[in-house]
């Protein structure tokens, strides 16, 4: 019996939804502890793309519980869309194969208002968030405001958790220049869903703590990425909650030993969406190229993703703050047909060598990165399944990786199709 957990390790985007969809095949539980529908999760399975951004990626298998746990932040109508628009691919979601914690927060309209307001009047130093509502939830979550999702069972419940909220949204709101919010009717949109959502509510963490015991095998799916984490992540621009390992724990309510292996997902180059420092982002052509053979845009909002070279110097931090047991290498046939490809391998600032990303927001945006040059390959990698299909340089490529951010490969991806995998150590052997 083995619990995985797959995290980010980079700015998100890593492939997080193709690696949890192909490994959920020898899982019973697939679990979500964090984020929300700021997440853009893609699956292509025999040519058919699924786009999950609630949802945890093992829910297109049949047969499988899919659970989102009391660490997400979620937006209720938002879910309601994607369950239908799922329905519309012919992936059916029920109580049968979705579980919600009961004390997991809600985003109200409100919230998403709210973000949007935040990032136009900070124009000048805005975060890039993706403007669903993600941070003021998480805020009011942690100010002990937020309706959470059993709240939605009790009328005179919903009404005291909604006068606490007016009362510190209104005042908000005011130096925003936004109108008072009309209670009555987010009051009579939160009754009308109820009865969509509160069918999927349990005490997750009983469930698993049961599933647990009866030898079922758990898959924790991260959200984000490792430098987008509150605390380890480029701060201020990170998202609003904890995307590393530790958080599957307390974002489901199994403790720390329910973790057998944690997965880091780690794109073979690096991506960013959103405003926050980045060491090896290249402006050349060198960028657009990563950028257009990756298909570098945002699942979630479309916008452009910022690329560059491989940093090896983060990925080794992440693989640190999220103890790292493996990583799934994704996307190296993007990389086919390059002459050379760089490696960061340390930063220099100031005369001064760094071996890590330094804290200070000063030092991160200053930072220069220090390279390694590699000889590129010229045959394709797009499709492989196995080593014996890489070319020798690729191989040499992967290698050096493993090298320098000491951690071992266990999966390698070399399409966005499900079974263009590469396994070289089961994350879930005991
Ligand atoms: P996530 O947020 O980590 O799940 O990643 P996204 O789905 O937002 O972005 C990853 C993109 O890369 C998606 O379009 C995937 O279909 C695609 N992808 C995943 N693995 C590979 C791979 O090995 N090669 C290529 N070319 N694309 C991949
Ligand atoms: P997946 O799970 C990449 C980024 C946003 C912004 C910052 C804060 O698909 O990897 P937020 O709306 O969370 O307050 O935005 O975080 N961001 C992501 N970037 N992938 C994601 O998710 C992201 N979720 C949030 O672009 O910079
Ligand atoms: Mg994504």
């Amino acid at each position: 019996m083995a619990n995985v957990v797959v995290v980010g390790a980079q700015w998100g985007d890593e492939g997080k939804g193709k690696i949890v969809d192909w490994l959920s095949e020898r899982a019973d539980v697939i679990a979500r502890f964090q984020g929300g529908h700021n997440a853009g999760h893609t699956l292509v399975i025999d040519g058919v793309t699924y786009k999950l951004s609630l949802l945890p990626s093992g829910i297109v298998r049949e047969g499988k519980l899919s659970v989102i746990g009391n660490g997400v932040v979620l937006d209720p109508w938002a879910l309601m869309a994607e369950i239908e628009r799922l329905a519309e691919l012919g992936v059916s979601v029920t109580p049968e194969n979705l579980m919600i914690a009961e004390n997991t927060p809600l985003i109200l309209p409100i919230h998403g208002e709210l973000d949007r307001a935040r990032e136009i009047q900070n124009s000048l130093a805005k975060i890039g968030t993706t403007g669903r509502g993600i941070g003021p939830a998480y805020e009011d979550k942690v100010g002990r405001r937020v309706v959470r999702v059993a709240d939605l069972a009790d009328a005179p419940t919903l009404d005291l958790r909604l006068d606490r909220l007016m009362t510190h949204h209104n005042a908000l709101r005011s130096g925003l220049g936004l109108g008072p919010i009309d209670r009555e009717a987010l009051k009579a949109q939160l009754l009308e869903i109820a009865p969509k959502v509160l069918p999927f509510a349990a005490p997750v963490w009983k469930h698993l703590t049961e599933a647990r015991r009866a030898g079922r095998r758990i898959l924790f799916e991260g959200a984000q990425g490792a430098l987008l984490d509150v605390d380890f992540g480029t701060y201020p621009f990170v998202t609003s909650s904890n995307t590393t390992a530790g958080m599957a724990a307390s974002g489901t309510g199994l403790g720390p030993t329910a973790i057998d292996f944690v997965l880091g997902i780690v794109k073979a180059y690096t991506t960013r969406v959103g405003e926050g420092p980045f060491p090896t982002e290249l402006f050349d052509e060198d960028g657009t190229r990563l950028g257009e053979r990756g298909h570098e845009f945002g699942t979630v909002t479309g916008r452009k993703r910022r690329c560059g070279w491989f940093d090896a110097v983060l990925v080794r931090q992440t693989c640190a703050t999220s103890g790292v047991s493996g990583i799934a290498l994704t996307k190296l046939d993007v990389l086919d047909g390059f002459e050379e490809l760089k490696i960061c391998t340390g930063y220099e600032l100031d005369g001064q060598p760094y071996d890590y990303l330094p804290t200070a927001a000063d030092l991160q945006g200053r930072i220069k990165p220090v390279y390694e040059t590699h000889e590129g390959w010229q045959e394709s990698t797009a499709g492989a399944r196995s080593w014996a299909d890489l070319p020798a340089a690729a191989i040499k490529y992967v290698r050096r990786i493993e090298e320098l951010i000491q951690c071992p490969v266990a999966l390698l991806s070399t399409s966005p199709e499900r079974d263009d995998t590469i396994l070289v150590t089961d994350p879930f052997a005991d």
